[in-house]
């Protein structure tokens, strides 16, 4: 006899003024019945981002999770470990993990190059044409202090700037890579090693304004970490109006910050919020921060005049068949 579905009676409590609640009273283990799912889609669309407790998933819980939200992506750079080869869909991020396969922590060679302090607020992989539209991240090992995450509600941006900035950016388009975050220096052999692994050819053009696929709510649709220019403008012009976008998005009231517990898990609707790793115990010899993360493979964002995003470089985000088990772009990384 097949097992009867756990109905589940959700308990929601916001986190903060604009965005994030804490989701208690369900087991993500469990074999979730499809109104539980639709109560945390529903719950997803309202708060943009959930935060759950002691739920402890291990990789195939995690993958099995994640996929009753949709088809999960590939991850995008190479870290088969033994135990994540069965799960092309699992991306881990730590320094020991990147110590362990290339030496050193990249994770903070990257962050140690942000050229401003808000270069690390991103969508992850906007520099994609299909950036995932849902991410689960999960807490494994987390430091005793430090290593907290913040999200930030790009709906609110954007309903925050005055009518005259919203209408004209409601028909812009920007363009997006992997790297205007950082300043590496190709003479310097680590940031060159740096470079070489992320290797991010990636490139996309999207509406500057996303309208959401299932919410049809507007987001602001540019972050600090991956925008890298606004289509049609001078420089002069683009770095200006991309900087009071920027400044408008990491106002600290759309902000939500959450501190990560061992088990603890993340859910995001990626289309319209951005985030940061607090990385602030890069200098703290030992720390040890274990995450693993999955994502929904995105749709192809449209502004509110109907423009649709395109490549300009690279694959989109596919999701895993027989043939793609490893992934199938050995260049591009997308965890920052
Ligand atoms: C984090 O490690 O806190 C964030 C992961 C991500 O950027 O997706």
């Amino acid at each position: 006899m097949p097992e009867t579905p756990t109905v589940t009676k959700l308990n929601v409590r916001r986190a903060a003024g604009y965005i994030g609640a804490y989701v208690d009273g369900v087991d993500l283990k469990a074999d979730l019945d499809d109104a539980t799912i639709e109560q945390l889609r529903q719950a997803l669309y309202t708060h943009k981002v959930l935060f759950f407790r002691d739920q402890h998933l291990d990789h195939a819980a995690h993958v099995a999770f994640g996929e009753r939200f949709g088809p999960l992506a590939v991850r995008a750079r190479e870290q088969d470990t033994e135990e994540l080869i069965p799960f092309p869909q699992i991306l881990t991020i730590s320094p020991q993990l990147d110590r362990k396969l290339v030496g050193a922590d990249y994770e903070a060679v990257f962050r140690s190059k942000w050229v401003t302090s808000i270069s690390g607020w991103h969508v992850d992989a906007s520099q994609v044409v299909n950036p995932p539209a849902i991410a689960f991240l999960r807490a494994d090992e987390i430091p005793p202090f430090g290593g907290d995450t913040h999200w930030t509600n790009l709906v609110a941006a954007y309903q925050g700037l005055s009518e005259p900035i919203r209408k004209m950016i409601d028909g812009l388009q920007a363009e997006h890579t992997f790297w205007p975050a950082q300043q590496l220096d190709p003479s310097n052999p680590v940031e060159k090693k740096a470079i070489d692994m992320i290797g991010n050819k990636r490139m996309a053009v999207h509406p500057v304004v996303r309208v959401h696929p299932e919410t049809g709510e507007k987001a602001l649709f540019v972050n600090p970490s991956r925008t890298a220019r606004i289509m049609g403008m001078n420089p002069v012009e683009s770095r200006k109006l991309l900087d009071l976008l920027f400044e408008e998005l990491t106002r600290p009231q759309y902000t939500v910050r959450f501190t990560w517990e061992p088990g603890s898990v993340a859910v995001w609707d990626n289309r319209c919020t951005a985030h940061l790793a607090a990385a602030d115990i890069d200098h703290i010899e030992g720390a040890v921060r274990i995450m693993h993360r999955t994502s929904t493979v995105g749709d192809i964002p449209v502004g509110p005049d109907g423009f649709t995003s395109y490549a300009v470089a690279g694959e989109p985000l596919i999701e895993p068949s027989a043939d793609n088990g490893a992934p199938a772009d050995s260049s591009p990384r997308e965890t920052r």
